[in-house]
């Protein structure tokens, strides 16, 4: 394919809003030195999506959410949340079957609406892969502390965030680790790990929808949507969701509106779909696979998520959820115990495939944004053998480590949430304007009634963040603001389309 964007007078490109050719996209993957292998299949992706979407969310958060905002009803709350991935997910096959390339909604958007939303976007979807790795580091951790101190071994205080004062979650921070370890080595070991990890963690899953069914009691439905009562705790209003103080309503839990603030919480299982889109440029056939790895993982998560939360609001008063090991806890209160003892230790494999693929996505965001110039070009150098972006991966997984180590479960999980509903948006507006740019590219997959449908999935994923804390929405506007910083202080003086290539 002559292209010819690699031709040293490709006249520099000025403004905020340059646009990458899609071409250009797509020859970035043919440089040797920074092009990645192409050895994945639609089951490798499905195995891949379930693999990092079914994880905290489901093992964890589940009870907290349940106890907080929505009793039995979190089952409602999974299927708004998968509602609105599904309308974004439409969006994401389209523009990952366009632009088959590394670096997700980054790409996405670099090849429609331009350089400034693309790294804003880029940015986002650091905060939401390397923050997302780290909460589900935490919770690994917490599972294997239970399961150690089952068997008498209780981790220091100091070195996990059990005792409530400061500590450094040393397991957290050695599986990240480990796992970049693996990483920096290749995909295909990736993938090998996460294949039989995927397999255990599903099976657990299933085994607590079928052993658990027998242990329902339908009084605890009983009432399956909690009537709404106000919060009247210290600091409410930073607590609050945002939509509950602009329009001035009383903080409350429960009700209809605590099914919106537990699907905008619970929307964390759901996270990881759109991270199958990032490893397209590594898909055989990725017009074909990568829509049906997509749906394939996300039709798979929400039956199950459904009839999780169904069976466990059965098994046990929402009220008396456990909040760090739910599902476990579900089966010890029933007296089941062997039971609780199988699924923990399948928490803690399954929740290692989900760091491991969340840190094999923000790798490659992040190699996307260096090789084309947004970040320093060094890190978009693969290596020689692997075929790895090897210092991209090391300096990450060393930050995504500390992070885990000195930061709980829960203290960073609405960011993800929030920095993922905003690259949806941002993809949704891209599919509009790329169908006006670009009419004449092959799309091996077309959302449907298109403007109509990434109109109705950007009001879905606000509506969502909108559901999200005030402090969450601060917390992200600062991010927001160090992002433009770095773009203003060094990519937008070093991109490659304002050099000319
Ligand atoms: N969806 C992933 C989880 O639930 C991030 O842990």
């Amino acid at each position: 394919m002559d292209t010819g964007f690699q031709d040293s007078s490709t006249p520099p490109r000025r403004g905020l809003f340059r646009a990458k050719t899609v071409e250009e996209s797509i020859a970035d993957t043919e440089d040797p030195e920074r092009g990645l292998r192409k050895e994945l299949s639609t089951l490798d992706l499905v195995a891949y999506g379930v693999g990092v979407i079914i994880g905290t969310g489901i093992f964890v958060v589940t009870g907290s959410v349940a106890k907080q905002y929505a009793g039995p009803a979190v089952a409602l709350a999974f299927i708004a949340a998968g509602v609105v991935c599904a309308l974004a997910a439409l969006c994401y096959a389209e523009f990952a079957s366009t632009v088959p390339v590394a670096g997700s909604a980054y790409t996405f958007g670099y090849a429609s609406i331009g350089e400034l939303p693309a790294w804003i976007i880029g940015w986002d979807l650091v905060l939401e892969l390397a923050l997302g790795a780290a909460v589900v580091a935490g919770g690994w951790s917490g599972y294997i502390a239970s399961l150690l101190s089952d068997a008498g071994a209780d981790v220091p205080a100091s070195l996990s965030h059990q005792g409530g004062g400061f500590g450094f979650d040393i397991l957290a921070a050695a599986l990240v680790l480990v796992l970049t370890g693996i990483v920096m080595v290749g995909m295909k070991l990736s993938a090998r790990v996460t294949g039989v990890v995927v397999a255990v963690k599903v099976t657990v899953v299933l085994l607590v929808i079928f052993a658990g069914l027998f242990y329902v009691t339908g009084g605890n439905y009983h009432p399956f949507l909690p009537p709404s009562r106000s919060n009247t705790g210290g600091g409410s209003q930073l607590h609050a969701p945002l939509v509950q103080v602009m329009f001035g309503f009383t903080p409350s839990s429960f009700g209809v509106m605590g099914i919106f603030s537990a699907a905008a919480v619970v929307f964390f299982a759901f996270i990881g779909f759109d991270i199958v889109a990032t490893a397209a440029e590594e898909t055989r056939h990725p017009q074909r696979d990568l829509p049906r790895g997509i749906f394939g993982s996300l039709v798979v998560c929400t039956v199950l998520y459904v009839a999780v939360s169904l069976v466990v609001t059965g098994m046990e008063k929402y009220s008396k959820l456990d909040t760090s090991a739910p599902l476990a806890n579900a089966f010890t209160s029933v007296g089941a115990h062997f039971w609780a003892d199988v699924i923990s230790f399948g928490a803690a494999v399954g929740l290692t495939s989900v760091v491991l693929i969340l840190l094999l996505g923000q790798t490659r965001v992040f190699f996307a944004m260096s090789r084309d110039g947004l970040l320093p070009r060094a890190f978009s150098r693969v290596h020689p053998r692997f075929g790895t972006p090897y210092r991209t991966t090391l300096l990450l997984g060393t930050a995504v480590a500390a992070i885990a180590g000195f930061f709980s479960v829960g203290q960073l999980e609405e960011m993800v949430n929030i920095g993922t509903l905003f690259a949806f948006i941002v993809v949704a507006v891209g599919v509009v304007v790329l169908r006006h740019t670009r009419p004449d590219l092959h799309r091996a997959f077309r959302a449907p009634w298109v403007p109509f449908l990434p109109a109705l999935s950007v009001c879905a994923s606000l509506w969502l963040m909108i559901n999200l804390s005030v402090e969450t929405w601060l917390r992200f506007a600062g991010w927001m603001v160090v992002g433009l910083a770095v773009y203003f202080g060094y990519g937008r003086g070093h991109s490659r389309l304002a050099r000319g290539r």
